[in-house]
């Protein structure tokens, strides 16, 4: 398998940074979803950093989207996490099945809500709450093209929404330095 730094390294040679960043911010998630779970950390986390390795040829061709990344990652990866990569995109023909394959579709997802959430908070991810994420959920002017099905998803890991977006919350805060979410002075 693959080893974290090598994955970081392989991604950086063709992703933009805004692409490395939603990378960094679905691993977090990916991360704090295993450990909740009991679940492999390392290798969920993998499977996050991992997932839109292809996005830069991909961006534009929908229905091969993930499978690319799959095709190049074969051999350095185990095959639950190529299988989450290929179904987190269910415009490629495939579905999730497994629960990593949820946790991939719905931890990627909830990135772009909480990212821009904070975006538009002068104090960036400090003092952000579930309670104010969900309200911004129902606002579907907000991050429009944020799928809200796809973020409540979690409940098939067993999390309940709140739960969920505070898990989140607090993976991605852990890293908001990394990730340009901390609050300018
Ligand atoms: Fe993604």
């Amino acid at each position: 398998m693959l080893s974290r730094t090598q994955a970081l390294e392989l991604l950086q040679k063709s992703a933009p940074t805004h692409l490395v960043i939603h990378a960094l911010e679905t691993e977090a998630v990916l991360r704090a979803l295993a450990e909740r779970l009991n679940c492999d950390a390392e290798l969920w986390g993998l499977a996050g950093l991992l997932h839109d390795l292809d996005y830069p040829e991909t961006q534009d061709l929908p229905n091969q989207h993930g499978l690319l990344s799959v095709e190049r990652l074969r051999g350095t990866l185990p095959e639950e996490a190529l299988d989450a990569i290929a179904r987190h995109n269910e415009h490629n023909g495939n579905q999730p099945q497994t629960i990593l394959d949820y946790a991939l579709r719905c931890g990627e997802t909830v990135t772009g809500l909480i990212h821009t959430a904070a975006l538009v908070r002068p104090t960036r991810m400090q003092g952000m709450e579930a309670r104010s994420l969900k309200k911004k959920m129902k606002d579907k002017a907000f991050a429009a093209s944020v799928c809200r099905e796809t973020i409540k998803e979690c409940e098939k890991l067993g999390l309940n929404l709140d739960d969920f977006l505070t898990l989140a919350i607090s993976a991605i805060t852990s890293i908001a330095p990394r990730v340009g979410l901390v609050a300018e002075v």
